[in-house]
């Protein structure tokens, strides 16, 4: 797993980019060129058909980026969104406190208070990795980014640290708009920001990201799943007690278990669980590098009853790429109570307030887990790709006439306007047909389609495939049906 080859080919192919690059470079923001936005806005389709179109009753919003600061004070966020900070006293460089005693001693740091993590600094003797410096008392630090709004200061605007709190301030109209009967659930898709102490690992950990967030709301005491056949599958759980050991090992079983075992809040939530280890499996994932760690209590967030963290095996090490909470009522009632607006509804004459569990999804760890999983040292053709699942690859298909002479061009550019309409395809007539393939192979597409002299007599053309290099002959006419089957598959 060669990080540093994947995010050199990134930059030099258009996926990503340092933001701000000509000018030194911001830490914790990232921009994604043409090719990147293609695999990214794939990703995010390929989730909406997934996890919004595939369901009878999740409806989907757009809130905005910077909201009330009222939001966030009802939210806890202005109080509660906070990391433990230490500077080095001798080279200034600030780290965050959790994550230093982690890397030291290798134990979960997370949700330990300010005094114990200066304990456990002194007593392991952590000094600053970079020079060796004494470092300081540990300090709270809100994440929260701000800015101000209007001409006049002193009117504080907070950008939104998730894309949640705008589904639970909506929550009255969108049950106003769709109608909507309990259990059904509320998706948004749009950037989050936080005011990180120290960006790390590439895209690992930004201040400015994208998430994909479901609130699916629902009656406490009338819980049901969309599929309950699917609580069947087996998941990979990292239980509490053996995060403490020094080789904690995970549990195999159908995710129904882990619910009637009482580890699994409820079955909401182990249909969430499963549903995402089968979509990071279809990114290309293997399902031995997915596991959904319990959270400690420490590390569960305030406002959460229970929390796994879907996590994957990176190059550094397990990461969480989805944070799963049971917020039961928690936002709605306290939206309530700050707003004076009641957020309760009617179920069968009686007032309740809904439960709510939250998978969330951040998209550019999603691209990280892709990109690493995905890539080919290619040894065997001379150069390195992309085997991206077809239904997220950047293109999925590339338009080649064999030679830039005798008319192949212009029928190839015939046949590249057609694909045009249905997929997002390349044309490239320049250098050897080898480097063409070598160049769409690089970027992942998984189809290329040449245009040689026997198209001109019969309309028939090469399609290989990326993954084993294999041509087929197959009529004009037959290429998008061919291309959609094989995109689906
Ligand atoms: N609404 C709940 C929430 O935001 P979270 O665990 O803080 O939960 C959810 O974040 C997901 O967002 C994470 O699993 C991760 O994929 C992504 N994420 C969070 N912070 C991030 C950061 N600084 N950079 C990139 N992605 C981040």
């Amino acid at each position: 797993m060669n990080i540093n080859k994947i995010i050199a080919i990134a930059k030099q192919k258009g996926f990503i980019w340092q933001s701000s690059e000509i000018y030194g470079g911001l830490s914790g923001f990232y921009d994604y060129g043409p090719i990147g936005i293609l695999l990214k806005r794939k990703i995010e389709n390929w989730w909406r058909q997934f996890f919004v179109k595939s369901e009878e009753s999740i409806f989907e919003i757009e809130s905005s980026l910077i909201m009330h600061e009222k939001v966030w004070k009802a939210s806890g966020h202005l109080e509660h969104f906070i990391d433990p900070l230490t500077q080095c006293k001798k080279c200034n460089s600030f780290y965050r406190a959790d994550d230093l005693i982690e890397e030291n001693i290798g134990e979960i740091a997370e949700g330990l208070s300010v005094d114990e993590l200066d304990k456990k600094i002194k007593e392991n003797k952590i000094r600053c990795p970079k020079c060796k410096g004494d470092l300081s008392d540990v300090k709270i630090f809100n994440l929260m980014l701000s800015s101000n709004i209007g001409p006049a200061t002193g009117f504080p605007a907070y950008l939104r640290p998730e894309t949640a709190q705008g589904i639970f301030t909506n929550f009255k109209n969108i049950v106003t708009a769709t109608r909507a009967k309990l259990p059904f659930g509320v998706a948004q898709i749009g950037n989050a920001y936080r005011n990180e102490i120290s960006p790390r690992q590439w895209i690992i950990r930004l201040r400015e990201f994208r998430q994909m967030e479901i609130e699916y709301f629902f009656n406490p005491e009338n819980v049901s799943v969309p599929d309950k056949k699917l609580l069947a599958t087996e998941i990979a759980v990292l239980k509490r007690e053996e995060q403490l050991k020094k080789n904690p090992k995970v549990v195999r079983a159908p995710a129904e278990d882990f619910v009637k075992e009482g580890i699994i809040p409820n079955e909401i939530m182990a249909y969430f669980l499963v549903k995402e280890l089968l979509w990071y499996q279809s990114l290309g994932i293997p399902k031995e590098a997915i596991r959904f760690r319990h959270l400690m209590p420490d590390e569960t967030p305030h406002y959460s009853k229970g929390n796994f963290d879907m996590e994957i095996k990176f190059d550094f090490g397990w990461k969480e790429v989805v944070g799963n909470a049971y917020r039961a009522d928690f936002d709605l009632t306290c939206h309530s109570k700050n707003s004076g607006v009641d957020l309760s509804i009617i179920e069968n004459g009686k007032k309740i307030v809904p439960h709510v569990v939250e998978p969330s999804f951040g998209i550019d760890r999603a691209i990280y887990a892709t990109l690493l999983y995905c890539f080919r040292e290619g040894k065997d053709r001379g150069w390195e790709w992309f085997a991206f699942p077809p239904i997220i690859a950047p293109y999925t298909a590339a338009v080649f006439p064999l030679v830039s002479k005798d008319g192949l061009p212009e029928k190839a550019k015939e046949i590249y306007k057609m694909l045009k309409e249905e997929f997002d395809v390349y044309y490239d007539e320049s250098g050897s047909i080898g480097r063409r393939y070598a160049r769409a192979d690089q970027i992942g597409t998984p189809f290329a389609i040449t245009i040689d002299y026997q198209t001109l007599s019969d309309n028939t053309v090469t399609l290989r495939n990326r993954d084993d290099t294999s041509q087929v002959r197959i009529k004009v006419d037959d290429l998008i049906p061919t291309i959609k089957k094989m995109v689906r598959k």
